[in-house]
């Protein structure tokens, strides 16, 4: 029986960190750290998502905006809606979630986002510092799971950490924080050979690859810790992750669960990093 790692519970301990953080920062600002969050179009769980960020900055005490543009939206008018946040005093974070419809282009607007308030990290200057090791900004998810692992005293340090997934916006950061604490990493993808042998080495396993129960238990090292990043929907139409929670939590030492895992600790992050993008330009002026 595995350990389950609770991510709302650590999620809340984490935010309530955050919470009175902010109400210093507004006692001595005078005003909020400001986080705007742009959706164009109706991707139900992107919807789902934006709502998430938006009720989480609110009970942090930040000042909130949600832009939602119809999915109609030309490439300029979405730039235009950015240029407006972007020398919006009261805005120190935007977000502008992803995937974007397929007419859009997704680099300039990533691109354009400066990088004092990319608080998504996603810029090329932001994932720069990550790969250096010296960043303002927190890749959301990634950071969001090492938090977890440092919650739970699980340390990287000299541990066959696997990654499964290599998107920009987890597999590849994710693979730098764990190298960054000193952990052994393989980066594995869809054209990887002999997959469950690598991950079978894991001690450390993270699954980001986008298919509902791709891992399962008989991948897994038995008393590995995995960690669970996939949202998807199951035959049934039920959440769940990409880890095949029923055949890996026997073998494994300690899992997050889909959902309650992962999810909570992404916007947390986001939370950290739009109190860290406000410091910043207060600390500019
Ligand atoms: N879509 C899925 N995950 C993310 C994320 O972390 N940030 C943004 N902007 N879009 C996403």
């Amino acid at each position: 029986m595995a350990h389950i790692i609770d991510g709302k519970k650590i999620a809340e301990l984490t935010r309530a960190d955050i919470a009175a953080r902010v109400a210093a920062f507004k006692e001595e600002n005078g005003f909020a750290p400001g986080l705007a969050v742009v959706i164009v179009g109706e991707n139900p769980a992107s919807k789902v998502y934006v709502r998430n960020k938006k009720k989480a900055s609110e009970e942090a005490g930040m000042y909130s905006v949600v832009c939602e543009m119809p999915e109609s939206t030309t490439q300029a008018e979405l730039m235009e809606k950015l240029a407006e946040l972007k020398s919006d005093e009261r805005i120190h974070g935007i977000l502008v979630q992803l995937p974007l419809p397929g007419h859009l282009d997704e680099g300039e607007v990533l691109r354009f986002i400066p990088p004092e308030k990319d608080v998504d990290a996603f810029h090329a200057e932001n994932t720069g510092h990550i790969m250096i090791g010296d960043y303002q900004f927190l890749p959301c998810t990634p950071a969001g799971v090492m938090t977890m692992l440092r919650h739970e005293n699980i340390d990287v340090a000299g541990k066959n950490c696997v990654v499964v997934g290599r998107s920009n916006i987890v597999g590849k950061p994710m693979a730098m924080l764990l190298l960054h604490a000193n952990g052994t990493v393989t980066i594995c993808h869809s054209r990887t050979k002999n997959l469950a042998e690598v991950t079978r080495e894991a001690d450390i396993l993270v699954v980001a690859i986008g298919k509902a129960k791709f891992v399962t238990g008989d991948m897994i090292k038995p008393g590995a810790v995995v960690i669970d990043v996939g949202m998807n929907r199951d035959e049934n139409g039920k959440l769940c992750g990409d880890v095949d929670f029923e055949s890996a939590e026997p073998v494994a030492g300690a899992i997050t669960p889909v959902p309650g895992g992962v999810g909570p600790m992404t916007i947390t992050t986001l939370l950290e990093n739009t109190l860290r993008a406000a410091i910043l330009a207060v600390s500019n002026k």
